[in-house]
């Protein structure tokens, strides 16, 4: 009998692609088959931290595209509720770095345990990997900039 690929939904913006990107989806390729990446709109970002990400919607896509560890990207228009974007993808699993976890998460993603549980999905966190970020990037820029 053949088996059913598992399914991964990696949501977040993933600007300035950098090492605890990668890190994260190279563990997101150890847990399910098919890995998908569900990227925040770019009016998502502005209305959320009031700043536009340094890449746009397509930079970031072709970038994130490019990953190894990569199957499939998507875009998140639902912006602050993600269920329409996670209901199309079918995951068995949703990945995220230990930054946000547990009720706060989900808050964040519009979705609550009962749906996790009708929808057979599991929450799965990632150690986030502390020395690098985007914020931390551009923090650099500036410096350098200096
Ligand atoms: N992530 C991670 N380790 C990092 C940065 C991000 O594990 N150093 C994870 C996040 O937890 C999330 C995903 O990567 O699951 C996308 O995060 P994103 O918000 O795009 O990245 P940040 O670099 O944290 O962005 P910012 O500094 O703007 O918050």
């Amino acid at each position: 009998m053949k088996k059913k690929l598992t399914k991964v939904y990696v949501g977040g913006t993933f600007d300035l692609f950098h090492e605890g990107h990668v890190r994260l989806l190279r563990r997101a390729k150890k847990i399910a088959d098919i890995v998908i990446v569900a990227l925040n709109t770019d009016a998502f970002v502005l209305h959320y931290k009031g700043k536009l990400p340094v890449m746009s919607l397509a930079e970031r896509m072709a970038v994130v595209k490019a990953c190894r560890y990569v199957d499939i990207v998507d875009v998140n228009e639902g912006g602050a509720d993600s269920k329409p974007c996670i209901l199309r993808n079918m995951p068995d699993f949703i990945l995220h770095g230990d930054d946000w976890k547990g009720d706060a998460l989900l808050r964040q993603l519009s979705i609550s345990t009962q749906f996790l549980k009708t929808h057979r999905i599991r929450m799965v966190y990632v150690r986030y990997t502390k020395r690098i970020s985007t914020t931390a990037l551009k923090e650099r820029l500036k410096k350098q900039l200096l």
